[in-house]
């Protein structure tokens, strides 16, 4: 049986996991072509660790960042179902459990509202 997640270590170990995929994969990939990798994961590391642990780590603003990237490089549905598919997968890989469940719900419903937000934007 999997562990589940329990505390900052295993939220590096699994956004770390996320992002080599991230960063093999044809949809995302040029996304991140000019990352400042250090920066953006330990961010990211705050992020899930207070979505999750509620730690008041992240103070920043996820759908202004996104607004930021679809302007660079315009976002799409599959960009958003192929980053799903491989945040659900890399937790899949290593954990089990009830905050493994509530990252991916969490990661699923922010997703979602990003996703009509940006989406809807742009069009018209
Ligand atoms: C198609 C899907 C997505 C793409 C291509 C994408 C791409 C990016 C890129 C390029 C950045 C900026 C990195 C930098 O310049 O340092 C970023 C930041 C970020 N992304 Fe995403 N993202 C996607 C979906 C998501 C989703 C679904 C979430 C949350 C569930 C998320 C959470 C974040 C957060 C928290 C940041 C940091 C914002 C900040 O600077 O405070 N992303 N993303």
């Amino acid at each position: 049986m999997k562990k589940d997640i329990s505390n900052r270590r295993d939220i590096e170990l699994l956004v770390t996991a996320f992002y080599i995929k991230v960063k093999a994969d044809e949809v995302l990939k040029n996304y991140f072509k000019k990352v400042d990798w250090d920066n953006h994961l330990q961010i990211m590391f705050n992020f899930w660790e207070n979505a999750i642990f509620y730690t008041g780590t992240y103070s920043g603003n996820p759908m202004e960042a996104h607004r930021h990237v679809h302007m660079m490089m315009p976002l799409s549905e599959e960009g958003f179902a192929r980053w799903l598919f491989l945040f659900n997968e890399a937790v899949n890989e290593r954990y089990e459990g009830e905050k493994a469940e509530l990252i991916k719900q969490r990661a699923y419903s922010i997703a979602t509202v990003m996703q009509i937000k940006i989406l809807q934007t742009t069009t018209e």
